[in-house]
């Protein structure tokens, strides 16, 4: 009888023991965790712009995204407004007479060209550049409409070519 004492003392010693251990060690990894950010601090790359019919025909300018948007009735497309050079918002400015070129195998009326204010580069209202110091031309931007709510989105890290439409249904 009194040899069976130091076993169990023993036992809930080491049980005690081992308690304590994984508590510290979940206390320890609970602490680390949360030296970790849970959320992402990167941009979104995708921009809801607003709903379709709030685009009226010809361009529209959202200086929050930089970003100019076209529409030629229910044909969409959307040219970056940030100079290639060092990244000032370039200007758009109305043409006298717009112009109808092909742009990516399709006619397109240009109704504007850009410029910036800082160093002085021009481009066509496609986004070519017509005079430096830019290096290339003005970035455009994949566009679809979101099926939650109707809204242009815009995927701001997408990149596309000139013959990028979106046209609506
Ligand atoms: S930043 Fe536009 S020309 Fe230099």
């Amino acid at each position: 009888m009194t040899e069976q004492k130091p076993d169990r003392r023993d036992f809930l010693v080491k049980l005690g023991t081992g308690a304590g251990v994984v508590g510290i060690g979940t206390q320890a990894a609970a602490s680390l965790r949360s030296l970790l950010p849970n959320v992402s601090y990167d941009a979104p790359t995708t921009v809801k712009l607003g709903k379709t019919a709030d685009f009226p025909d010809g361009l529209k300018f959202l200086p929050e995204q930089r970003l100019f948007v076209f529409r030629e009735g229910k044909v969409f497309h959307a040219v970056s407004a940030v100079c290639t050079h060092l990244g000032c918002t370039v200007r758009a400015e109305a043409l006298s007479q717009p112009e109808t070129v092909t742009v990516g195998d399709a006619p397109m009326r240009l109704t504007h060209r850009f410029s910036c204010p800082c160093h002085g580069s021009k481009y066509t209202g496609d986004g070519k550049v017509v005079s430096g110091p830019a290096p290339k031309p003005l970035a455009w931007y994949h566009l679809s409409v979101s099926p939650d709510d109707g809204q242009l989105v815009a995927d701001l890290a997408r990149e596309v070519g000139r013959d990028f439409r979106l046209t609506l249904a």
